[in-house]
């Protein structure tokens, strides 16, 4: 079986005002009933599949966790908490530490974001199970979508020579590239979109990071070993912890290692990532506008409006978004949602 693992620790802050420090991407009620952290969780709660999951998130978010765990009635391994965020590759590195250390080295973990919508079907389903039997033969699997546009948002994977079983070899993993870099590799028709989850064997993301990311990884065993706390809560040291760089797992190992495998997936999958990515998965109106809460449109186009107050009125725009939450409003192109992330940097600063 394998030992999910859902990183539920960033601050998505590229879908300000929406998504704040008190309440991340993951953590929002955006489409339907359920969060995109309660998704995540019910993607990996078939037990013939999966043993129990494994939640990986910022000390701040332990109480939304747990709650929105127990409002699905879904029991998990255990919350791991960070006392600070480092970003990912510290993340899946205490991942693969904690699960090595309880189920053995030879355990397969798959890593999954949380703030994805995945349709949860045969095609998935089969994708997962190549994705495991690469990851025995000590690959770092990765899982291909097949690319739409030059996004920038993303890791692209040129795919290499086929290995036996449906799986490829990364030949090249290009993380965020920059636009033009972006629209070389999607005109090559030989990349496809990173999706952020991962499958491997816990022991080979261990050698993994003692390779390629050992300042990490030694940061993380001390936190691992200053763990505190019950199964419910085990909170990592924060002394240790606080010494690992603070780098993604995207650029820390899949940029550099040759052990990297990629199954193109055919799943119909979605980054949450962006305003531009929400404005596309949902269902426009005769006009290409998603509304949500209380809004007048008139002569607008392509654009999407959300409001969890106030009401927005809209005139005379193409392929915007404005996004208004209890207390701030966003108003900007939907094809600068890539920018968000900077914009907030800025507010930040200022404050
Ligand atoms: N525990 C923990 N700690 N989780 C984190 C942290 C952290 O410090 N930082 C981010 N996360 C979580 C986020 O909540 C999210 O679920 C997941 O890790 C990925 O982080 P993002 O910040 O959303 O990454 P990204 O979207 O920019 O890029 C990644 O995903 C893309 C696909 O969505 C990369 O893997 C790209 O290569 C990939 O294409
Ligand atoms: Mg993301």
């Amino acid at each position: 079986k394998i030992v999910p693992v859902v990183m539920a620790g960033g601050k998505g802050t590229r879908l300000w005002p929406l998504s704040r420090t008190a309440a991340a991407k993951q953590f929002i009620r955006f489409l339907g009933e359920e969060t995109l952290l309660q998704k995540t969780l019910q993607r990996v709660s078939d037990s013939t599949i999966y043993e129990q999951a494994f939640v990986v998130t910022n000390e701040d978010f332990r109480f939304l966790v747990a709650e929105q765990a127990r409002e699905l009635s879904v029991k998990l391994a255990g919350i791991v908490l960070e006392p600070e965020a480092r970003n990912t590759a510290a993340a899946v590195a205490a991942a693969a530490v904690i699960v090595a250390d309880r189920f053995g080295p030879e355990a397969l973990v798959q890593i999954l974001p949380s703030d994805h919508e995945i349709v949860v079907d045969e095609t998935y389903r089969n994708c997962v199970k190549l994705a495991a039997e690469a990851a025995r033969a000590g690959n770092i699997v990765t899982f291909g979508i097949k690319p739409t546009e030059p996004a920038t948002g993303y890791g692209y994977i040129e795919i290499g020579d086929a290995l036996s079983g449906g799986a490829h070899k990364v030949k090249r993993f290009v993380e965020k590239p920059k636009q033009d870099v972006a629209e070389k590799m999607l005109e090559s028709g030989n990349y496809v979109w990173n999706s952020g989850m991962f499958v491997f064997e816990a022991g080979q993301m261990l050698r993994e990071l003692e390779g390629l990311a050992p300042e990490v990884l030694f940061a993380v065993r001390e936190a691992v070993e200053k763990t505190a706390g019950d199964l419910d809560f085990q909170r990592l040291g924060a002394e240790g912890f606080s010494k690992s760089p603070s780098i993604s797992i995207d650029y820390a190992i899949m940029e550099k290692t040759p052990n990297a495998a990629v199954i193109p997936s055919p799943i119909t999958w979605s980054d949450l990532g962006s305003w531009d990515a929400i404005w596309k998965l949902e269902e426009g109106d005769e006009n290409g506008n998603v509304i949500k809460g209380n809004a007048t449109l008139v002569n607008t186009r392509n654009s999407l409006v959300i409001s969890r107050h106030d009401h927005i009125a809209v005139q005379g725009m193409e392929g915007v978004a404005v996004i208004a939450s209890e207390d701030a409003v966003y108003v900007g192109p939907l094809d600068e949602s890539q920018k968000v992330g900077d914009l907030v940097k800025l507010l930040a600063s200022s404050e």
